[in-house]
């Protein structure tokens, strides 16, 4: 498979300098792409989920270093290194539980350090932003491919998946983690139909998954996210495959608020968990779950629904990612190779491993 196949969809281009970001609180009604040309622009598109999903994050970060460099560089060409430490912080804390967006970082950070001083840093970094944006591509291709043996080795309840928030094209480089795991599988005839869950508050589920899903022709049903453990008694299905935010060095996840659950009803129902990320997504720094810090988002978002206020009078509390406990989950699938049952020693072993591609 090409990657040229397999751009259905994209949230993020870069054209002649210039970063691109499809508007992902417009989809699937409109489709508008915001040019930034500045950092603070990147930072605001990354704050206000412009682009959201933890690969897409990193990679939009990359090129917003490249974007600061240049604007420091013309302030100042001979201090610009010093200059663009305000820049990587604004960047570092523009939305704290996706780890791939420090990750992306200090890949940066190593390129910038090694550029001389007077030395126009824009072609350096914004051509290393890109192979990071190409081998996050490149990783999914390979992790819907390992993904997808997988589910054609082990359907014991049927041939039937569940998704939750959206870990796809526009969560990514391209392809998507979870949803390449299932775009995978669709191509090799190995699964019937996608089930979705809404995703609530922000509905990453019935916006953005089930518009990719319907764009590649892949059968799929929206349910509302209450409607989970009823599906999962109900319906042949073999598989929960999510994404990741971040992962701990003992292989506890965090992911979009519901995935915990769902990983108690998939034990309580004798479905599998998936879990698919690339390493970048794996924090050997942080222990376990609970070290991990999960965003809080505003209270507007649980107590409106379509812009109009539903909500009572109530104090509200919308954490926006959880903590599945490594115990949970079955897979874990990373460009570097498969674990089953991720703990410590595994991890570290496939940390220390060479990329397969
Ligand atoms: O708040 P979001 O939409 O950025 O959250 C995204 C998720 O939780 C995804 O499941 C995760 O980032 C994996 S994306 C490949």
């Amino acid at each position: 498979m090409t990657p040229d196949s397999t751009m259905k969809v994209k949230a993020i281009d870069w054209q002649a300098g210039e970063l691109f970001l499809l508007d992902q609180r417009l989809l699937p009604h409109q489709e508008v792409w915001v040019k930034c040309s500045r950092v603070d622009e990147v930072v605001a598109a990354i704050r206000d989920m412009l682009v959201r999903g933890a690969p897409a994050i990193g990679i939009t970060a990359a090129y917003g270093v490249a974007l600061a460099a240049r604007q420091r560089y013309r302030e100042n060409a001979e201090a610009w290194q010093a200059d663009i430490e305000e820049d990587l912080h604004a960047l570092q804390t523009s939305r704290p539980t996706a780890v791939n967006l420090s990750w992306a970082l200090k890949q940066m950070r190593r390129q910038l350090v090694n550029i001389k001083p007077g030395v126009d840093p824009f072609p350096t970094l914004s051509a290393f932003a890109e192979a990071i944006h190409q081998a996050d591509l490149e990783a999914n291709l390979l992790m819907g491919k390992l993904g997808a043996e997988i589910l054609a080795s082990n359907q014991d309840h049927g041939r039937e998946v569940m998704t939750h928030c959206n870990a796809g094209a526009l969560a990514t480089g391209g392809y998507g983690t979870a949803l390449g795991v299932i775009r995978a599988a669709w191509e090799r005839k190995v699964i019937d139909k996608v089930h979705v869950n809404e995703t609530r508050p922000w509905l990453q589920g019935s916006r953005l998954t089930a518009w990719e899903l319907e764009k590649e022709g892949i059968p799929s049903l929206l349910h509302v996210d209450s409607a989970a453990a009823h599906q999962l008694k109900n319906s042949p299905i073999s598989w929960i495959i999510v994404g990741a935010d971040r992962i701990t060095a003992h292989g506890d996840v965090a992911n979009k608020i519901g995935t915990y659950q769902l990983a108690v009803q998939a034990l309580h129902h004798g479905a599998g968990l998936m879990v698919v990320a690339p390493t970048s997504t794996i924090d050997m720094e942080l222990e376990y779950g609970e070290d991990i810090e999960i965003e809080q988002r505003s209270a507007d978002e649980v107590l409106c629904a379509g812009g109009q206020r539903v909500g009572a009078e109530i104090e509200v509390t919308n954490p926006v990612f959880d903590i599945t406990p490594a115990d949970l989950v079955d897979y874990l699938v990373t460009e570097k190779g498969v674990i089953h049952r991720p703990d410590k020693e595994q991890l570290q072993k496939l940390m220390s491993r060479k990329s397969m591609h």
